[in-house]
């Protein structure tokens, strides 16, 4: 039987308070070897599990992380009279009942994604109420894109004491949308609002991650009409109705990337396992530029040094760009490499105004770090030029460059408010000890 949040919180007790407590301890210096598998990713979950909104019945999800942050969208689908069940990686979701059309502050504010409910609501009930997310540590964020294109369907939407009011009489109405500049979430909450308008909508400018596909292949397992997956233009046949679906998430490729940086950076060999290499083209290249050998499988990537080189690793710049191009949610990782690099390299951050939280972090292990405007000029320090610290977690993915350094520094590391990596990394802990890493939480 499905039941409410409890059924789906196993090993998760407690409030948030008690999580920021939390610490992570690293004993660094020792290389990672092993292999590691990879679990469905957190920015596919969020949407698919948004989009079970669209359709009355029983949806099955498959892969699905259980994190800190799927928990808490599950929370608001359940504020919204969603039912769900887990069952190991496999989620049951039935949104039958849909009774309440608002996302309130407390849920929206731990989780700015919860704004994907905006789309699906607005499709199916014809109203919908979502906090503004305001800003986050790495950026202001704003979703005013994810509001005009859902005015230029036809919707009223009012934003009044922090919130967004969007209501619409009977259907929405296809039209051409374009973004001036590719976002991710924005362009999934106009493919969830424009499955069932009346009419044809075409997105131009799309943004073209692979969740964006993800996403596409389970409203099209609903009934949708979507074409140009993969592409910037993607044009959507409104549909009458919808129907539950089943429908698997993809492997979460920065956990992927995370894990192979990981690996480089404490001079050690290994494998990610049950991950896509064709998610992850800008990074295998970064790798390999930086003196590394990367063999991609069908369905695994391995890391590996040459031998012989002394673990000399070469500097290498990279500059952040929607997909294809260099990940931003893999910029704070790789800067922690490049401080074991023996050159010099600019890391440059397009996508987020703010994103360079982890520098001052990674000083007070002892990397070479300069900030200018936008960009970092990064002053390796050779393989071992990390020592271990106290230091802090301000976001998810700086939270996880810090890992990464403090796996490769010598001696101790801690990491203080380690809730953020709760939100994106599952089982970090035990992955890496299975990695050969000697890393454990503690309380603060
Ligand atoms: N932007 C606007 N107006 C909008 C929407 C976006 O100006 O209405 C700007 C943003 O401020 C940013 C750029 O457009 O400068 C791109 O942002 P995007 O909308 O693509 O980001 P997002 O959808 O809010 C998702 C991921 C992020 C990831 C970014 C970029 C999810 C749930 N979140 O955010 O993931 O960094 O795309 O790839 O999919 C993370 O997992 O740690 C994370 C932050």
């Amino acid at each position: 039987m499905l039941e409410g949040i409890a059924s789906c919180t196993s090993g998760w007790q407690g409030t948030h308070g008690e999580q920021k407590m939390d610490k992570l301890i690293i004993e660094g210096g020792r290389s990672l070897h092993g292999t590691v598998r990879i679990s469905g990713a957190k920015n596919a979950a969020l949407p698919l599990i948004a989009a079970t909104l669209l359709a009355p019945g029983r949806h099955r999800l498959g892969n699905v992380p259980d994190l800190r942050d799927t928990r808490t969208f599950l929370r608001l689908m359940e504020n919204l009279g969603v039912r769900h069940e887990r069952q190991g990686d496999v989620l049951h979701i039935d949104s039958t009942d849909l009774r309440n059309t608002e996302a309130p502050y407390d849920l929206v504010k731990t989780m700015r994604a919860s704004v994907l409910v905006l789309g699906p609501l607005l499709a199916r009930m014809g109203r919908a109420k979502v906090s503004l997310p305001g800003g986050c540590a790495i950026g202001a964020r704003p979703i005013n894109f994810h509001i005009t294109g859902l005015e230029r369907l036809g919707v009223t939407c009012r934003l009044e004491h922090g919130y967004v009011d969007a209501e619409i009489d009977g259907r929405m109405r296809g039209c051409t949308i374009y973004f001036d500049i590719p976002t991710v979430t924005g362009t999934e909450n106009l493919l969830m609002a424009a499955v069932m308008a009346e009419g044809t909508t075409v997105l131009k400018n799309a943004a073209r991650e692979p969740e964006i596909a993800n996403l596409i292949d389970m409203l099209t397992g609903m009934g949708a009409r979507i074409e140009g997956r993969n592409t910037d233009r993607l044009t959507i046949h409104g549909v009458d109705r919808l129907e539950a679906a089943d429908c698997d998430i993809i492997p979460d490729r920065i956990e992927a990337g995370t894990y192979l940086i990981a690996i480089a950076a404490t001079g050690g060999e290994g494998t990610v396992t049950h991950c896509n290499p064709a998610h992850l083209p800008s990074l295998l290249e970064k790798l390999r530029a930086s003196g590394l050998i990367v063999e991609e499988g069908e369905s695994s990537i391995s890391v590996r040094w040459p031998k012989d080189n002394g673990h000399a690793l070469k500097s290498v710049d990279i500059k952040t760009m929607p997909f294809p191009g260099y990940p931003t949610d893999l910029q704070a990782q790789f800067m922690a490499l490049m401080t074991l690099s023996s050159d010099v390299c600019v890391i440059t951050e397009t996508i987020f105004e703010n994103r360079f939280m982890h520098v001052a972090e990674l000083q007070r292990l002892g990397a070479d770090i300069r900030i200018d405007g936008h960009s970092c000029v990064v002053n390796g320090r050779g393989m071992s030029g990390l020592s271990g610290a106290q230091v802090m977690a301000t976001d998810l993915r700086a939270s996880s460059s810090l890992v990464i350094a403090g796996l490769a520094a010598s001696g101790r590391t801690e990491i203080s408010r380690i809730y953020h990596l709760e939100r994106g990394y599952e089982n970090l802990v035990d992955k890496l000890t299975a990695l050969g890493a000697r890393v454990w939480k503690d309380r603060e």
